[in-house]
């Protein structure tokens, strides 16, 4: 399994990719060609792929405000789960953060997504349950 940086050349395998792993596209929004494109312009170390020759096995996407880092989208194609794909995924993003000088690494996780609190927890990522997240969003598609 090779783990590198994603380009927009590899776009299209990573909504599919998403796809396949059942997460939420906001093809219209954040998830657009070209914002996913900006986003990539501005924090080329950020996106973060495992690929089988040229199949998209598993992604990452790693931001960060100056202070704290979060993974997002974590995500393992079915075929390929249940093999440390994911941890080796939080790892490297985790490595991509720090060399951006960050040194706290933040998961949203939905409370019914078990497989997702289980690999946070085999991680060492901590529950903090007397937290509640909240936005605020510029319409449904973004
Ligand atoms: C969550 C996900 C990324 C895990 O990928 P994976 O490559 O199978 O995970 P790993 O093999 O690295 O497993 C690491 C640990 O996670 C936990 N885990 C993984 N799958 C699990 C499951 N179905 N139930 C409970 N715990 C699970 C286990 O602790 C596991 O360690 P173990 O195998 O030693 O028990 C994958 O299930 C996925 O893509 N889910 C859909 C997308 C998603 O919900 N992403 C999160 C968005 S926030």
């Amino acid at each position: 399994m090779n783990i590198r940086r994603l380009t927009i050349a590899d776009y299209r395998e990573l909504l599919k990719l998403w796809e396949r792993a059942r997460l939420p596209v906001k093809p219209r929004g954040r998830d657009s060609r070209a914002h996913i494109a900006r986003e990539m312009r501005c924090s080329p170390d950020f996106f973060i792929g495992a690929f089988d020759g040229r199949l998209m096995a598993g992604a990452v996407l790693a931001s960060h405000d100056g202070r704290k880092g979060w993974l997002n989208r974590i995500a393992v194609d079915p075929d390929y789960r249940g093999r440390g794909l994911a941890q080796r995924l939080t790892r490297a993003g985790e490595r991509a953060l720090r060399r951006h000088g960050i040194r706290i690494f933040g998961l949203l996780i939905h409370t019914r997504n078990r497989a997702s609190l289980g690999l946070a927890r085999k991680m060492g990522y901590v529950v903090h349950d007397d937290i509640v997240y909240l936005s605020k969003r510029d319409g449904e598609h973004v």
